[in-house]
């Protein structure tokens, strides 16, 4: 809930905007911290939810490491001083250039997702003359009851090495002259809100970790990914996700004393449960009109450019009219940006109390996926950064 005077000083402001809090934003980052040394988790903070650079501060600040998917994503957090050490670097797509400049970093783990991705991994290393460090990702066939959209570890999907290759890749690891061999990496998929779904997931780990163990090979890493969801509907309810069911599910589910030998270190690569909170896309009601089947549109100046979530997968986002005026009645609105576009439709059917031209609008639990997705579409602009501390 923003204060009255931390509105007044947003009203000077062009918009839209997103509006970080940046003292939410540590204290969310302290709670991970907190649960996660519990048990010496390892955090990589999943960049991709969000790349601001003081965000990327609050997370250096706490020593977490990242997990990265891109070779611009590693540039930035090698310059921002993150090292190497703590670099995962996921993702099905890797080019020969980001591989190379992964292998030269000497990053933590590539979470390799096809053999294919293992043979070209240790050829490069091999011309650098250097050893690369890699896990398998491997797709677990775990069903995460979340957005298919956004569910990444099942039969069908593009993700991860699949359990009908899994046996040669497993077979042809020796092989490899130039790769070292750390332990295996999962993700399930995002947005996940019933912890069920994270103790089926351990269990299904336990098993491959068995199946690995028997093999022979030491597994010193496991890597269970992100996943753990927020509270889109009654974001002020809960500014904090709730870390410690999230840790308790894999405290109690996890069992990696199946692993021969030697310390596990187990990694977790959280993004939304970390910043989705901190964030709001603030911007301006234009326009108010009606459409032939009667309902009320309001044109605010924000789009599917800025925020894409409400395009992409419906998602629900708070909304809030920060000029509401006392006693006004709450009514269906039909709140839609300003993209050329059918979908680009933030709500439908809200109840808000009367929007007129100029109120401010803000759009909530837009920390994760709204920045870091934001496009140039229309020609837009792209959206530029507030923080609470700097107001
Ligand atoms: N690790 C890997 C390998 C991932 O692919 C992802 C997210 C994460 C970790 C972080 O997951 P999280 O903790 O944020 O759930 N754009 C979508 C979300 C896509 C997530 C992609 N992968 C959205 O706006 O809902």
């Amino acid at each position: 809930m923003l204060s009255r005077e931390i509105k007044e000083r947003l009203r000077g402001l062009p918009t839209p905007f997103y509006l970080y809090d940046m003292q939410l934003l540590g204290r969310t980052l302290d709670a991970i911290r907190a649960e996660a040394d519990r048990d010496g988790y390892k955090i990589h903070y999943a960049i991709k939810a969000n790349n601001d650079e003081r965000v990327l501060g609050a997370v250096l600040e706490r020593g977490f490491g990242i997990d990265c998917v891109s070779g611009n994503e590693l540039r930035l957090i090698r310059r921002l001083g993150f090292p190497a050490e703590g670099i995962v670097y996921a993702g099905v797509g890797k080019n020969d250039e980001e591989i190379e400049l992964g292998v030269k970093e000497g990053i933590r783990a590539f979470n390799c997702e096809s053999r294919q991705e293992l043979q070209v991994i240790d050829q490069i290393a091999g011309q650098l003359g250097l050893r690369a460090r890699v896990a398998l990702r491997i797709n677990p066939d775990v069903d995460p009851q979340t957005h298919r959209h956004i569910s990444t570890g099942q039969a069908d999907s593009k993700f991860g090495i699949s359990y009908r290759e899994i046996e040669q890749v497993a077979d042809e690891l020796p092989s490899y002259k130039n790769l070292d061999f750390q332990g295996l990496h999962f993700h399930i998929g995002s947005q996940i809100t019933d912890m069920r779904v994270f103790e089926f997931f351990c269990r299904r780990v336990n098993s491959l970790v068995e199946w690995f163990s028997e093999k022979g090979f030491p597994l010193g890493y496991i890597n269970m990914g992100g996943g753990l969801g927020v509270n889109y509907d009654t974001p002020d309810s809960e500014p904090v996700p709730d870390f410690s069911a999230y840790f308790d599910a894999f405290r109690r589910n996890l069992d990696v004393s199946a692993v021969a030998g030697g310390d596990v270190e187990v990694h977790f690569e959280l993004g939304r449960a970390a910043v989705a909170q901190c964030g709001e896309l603030i911007s301006r009601v234009l326009f108010n009109k009606i459409n032939s089947a009667g309902n009320e549109v309001v044109i605010i100046n924000a789009s599917m450019s800025e925020l894409i979530r409400p395009a992409l997968y419906e998602a629900y986002h708070e909304i809030e009219n920060l000029d509401a005026r006392p006693g006004s009645l709450r009514r269906p609105y039909i709140v839609a940006g300003t993209a050329c576009e059918s979908s680009d439709v933030f709500a439908s059917g809200r109840e808000l109390p009367e929007l007129r031209r100029d109120d401010l609008v803000t759009i909530k639990t837009a920390g994760a996926y709204g920045a870091s997705m934001s496009s140039r579409y229309n020609m837009h602009a792209l959206p530029r950064s507030v923080y609470s501390d700097q107001l």
